[in-house]
């Protein structure tokens, strides 16, 4: 027998239900689950003995259970049915301590919070000392080679933690989710031995289960995809009690399917999380008092809810102009703008950001509420990759070079002083020298305020994978690389320069690191500003002096940039409202 058994489970009830393909690996030839014999589909044995269908039917769920869930499909019981293998007992986590680890992108910080809201339920405790920990979960990102290589690393090292626990303490286990644990599958299980439990970003719903298994000492893994999974009923829980801002998961996945990205094979088909669960969770925050919430997703602005019939007959919205899609076009849904602009009217001290976005949904009516809406950031990341139209039909993105301009010039037409942000790529399969340049050239010519830019790393199951050649060489891609930053650094600290002498409203996050008289905060374009820690004039309370608290808007003077910050004096305290802070 093969040693991963594959044992076909309805994960939950509910018109939404998916079926799950629960791999447990065992150490015997014969799968079993703490001590006992777990049978295959379709030969159900319970402590030995051979029931018979009706007996089964019986014990399991009637058909009020399945209404029960159909109607109200938000209420869930905390600890969700034990399969017949495990008692509540035994899923739940009796007080054992959880250690998490986030790598890669802010996705990553989501999901970890969904995690830990999953496993906190369930009776789990969290600890920050790696030391004091009973389970390790790693969370973790397949985007490029080297993400990878520094969680293979990190598994060694947790090996050492593994074989030096002392045998008066329940024995650690150590979990892989999210990314890797997707892309890689059982390839981790067979790799690294003293990994216990694999969880596909789809799959943190599976945990307290998954754990439970592991505790019999067997390894588990749930890697299924999920159609409709957005853990809309799941609330993140706020690690940081003082934090300013917080990050609310809209969308999950990605249907574009560019050429060189792992994204749609790890995290699956695009879904949209409902409106109103949406709405739920902003207001929560706004009345914890967060000032800031950022919508999350793979491509936030290609948000489509459709979760309710009526919403088809939603007026649909355009592509950007001279842009395309991979996909089969879509129809219907309430779209970015709907939410977006029910979001942002919660609260209207609160500041809303979203990303990161793809530039082809970018339709008049959201630049528009951008610029209208005080409380909608006038900040926009714009994912390029390539400046070389040519390259970027490689990467199959969906646009050329010329388009990507035109749209980058009607923003600024529609949103003056918008500061945008964008990703690179540099030496994707075939890219000469001549398209390089042409991507040093975008930078010059589009003088973005931020960049992301990295050296291409070949994934295998993607496009590119199959088809093109990886075959520029790792040293011109470094160099390419060196370039880009280069001409990025330059054109942002002169982008930046035009914001000396202005006025400008600022988030208050806390101390700079760097100086324990300063503070720090963050500008509407997102960029870091650094203020000397002085009393100010209150402009709510005219007399009233006071120093600036974590989630203050206060007004500050710009005197001075680099590439990445800016420095000024603080002017005084303010709202949202009251202030009118752009020269
Ligand atoms: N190699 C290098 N960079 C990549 N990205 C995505 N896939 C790859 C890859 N295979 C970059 C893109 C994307 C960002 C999140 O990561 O620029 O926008
Ligand atoms: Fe990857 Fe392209 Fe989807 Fe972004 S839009 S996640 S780069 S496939």
């Amino acid at each position: 027998m093969h040693p991963l058994q594959c044992v076909l489970q309805a994960q939950r009830w509910g018109p939404l239900a998916s079926v799950s393909w629960l791999l447990f690996r065992t150490c015997r030839a014969q799968s079993s689950v703490h001590g006992t014999t777990y049978p295959g589909p379709g030969r159900q044995q319970e402590n030995g003995v051979q029931k018979d269908f009706s007996s089964r039917l019986a014990a399991g769920p009637t058909f009020q259970h399945f209404l029960r869930s159909a109607l109200d499909p938000q209420e869930k019981p905390d600890v969700e049915d034990p399969p017949p293998y495990l008692t509540v007992d035994e899923l739940s986590g009796r007080q054992r301590k959880v250690y998490l680890e986030t790598y890669g992108c802010q996705m990553n910080v989501n999901d970890t919070e969904i995690a830990w809201s999953v496993l906190q339920k369930s009776g789990y405790l969290r600890t920050r000392n790696l030391q004091e920990a009973d389970v390790i979960l790693l969370v973790t990102c397949s985007i490029r080679e080297k993400a990878e290589q520094t969680i293979w690393n990190r598994l060694h090292q947790l090996k050492a933690l593994k074989t030096k626990r002392l045998r008066s303490r329940v024995p650690l286990r150590i979990g892989i989710l999210g990314c890797m644990a997707e892309r890689l599958k059982e390839e981790i299980l067979n790799r690294e031995k003293m990994v216990d439990i694999l969880a596909g970003p789809d799959a943190y719903r599976d945990l307290p289960r998954l754990l439970a298994v592991a505790e019999s000492g067997q390894q588990a893994a749930n890697v299924l995809l999920s159609l409709d999974e957005t853990y809309a009923d799941v609330m993140p829980v706020q690690t940081s009690p003082s934090a300013t801002s917080a990050f609310v998961s809209i969308m999950r996945g990605c249907d574009n399917m560019c050429s060189y990205c792992i994204v749609p094979f790890t995290r699956g088909r695009e879904r949209s999380r409902p409106v109103a669960s949406i709405l739920e969770e902003v207001r929560k925050l706004s009345e914890q008092g967060l000032k800031e919430v950022t919508l999350l997703g793979q491509n936030v602005n290609s948000f489509r809810d459709s979760s309710e019939v009526q919403f088809n007959n939603a007026v649909s919205t355009n592509l950007s102009r001279g842009f395309s899609t991979n996909y089969k076009p879509k129809q219907g849904g309430l779209r970015f703008a709907y939410l977006l602009d029910h979001v942002s009217r919660v609260d209207p001290e609160m500041r809303i950001r979203f990303t990161s976005p793809h530039p082809k949904d970018f339709p008049d009516e959201v630049l528009q509420l951008i610029h209208e809406r005080d409380n909608i950031c006038k900040q926009i990341h714009l994912p390029a990759q390539s400046g070389s139209s040519r390259v970027l039909e490689a990467m199959r993105r969906g646009y050329s070079r010329e388009a990507y301009v035109e749209l980058v010039h009607h923003i600024r037409e529609s949103i003056p002083g918008v500061s945008l942000s964008s990703d690179f790529i540099a030496g994707f399969c075939g890219e000469t020298e001549e398209d390089h340049l042409q991507t040093v050239s975008l930078l010059r010519e589009v003088q973005y305020n931020m960049g992301f830019l990295f050296a291409y790393s070949m994934r295998q199951k993607t496009r590119a994978y199959h088809r093109l050649k990886d075959d520029v060489p790792e040293e011109v891609k470094l160099r390419r690389l060196e370039e880009l930053i280069t001409v990025f650094r330059e054109e942002a600290t002169k982008a930046n320069m035009a914001s000396v002498g202005c006025t400008q409203l600022v988030l208050v996050e806390g101390h700079s690191k760097r100086s324990a008289t300063d503070l720090c905060g963050r500008n509407d374009g997102n960029l870091k500003v650094i203020f000397p820690n002085v009393e100010m004039e209150d402009v709510s309370n005219s007399g009233v002096r006071v120093r600036a608290q974590p989630g203050d808007y206060v007004l500050v003077k710009i005197t001075s940039t680099s590439s990445q910050t800016l420095k000024g004096h603080v002017l005084c305290r303010t709202t949202l409202k009251d202030s009118s802070a752009y020269c």
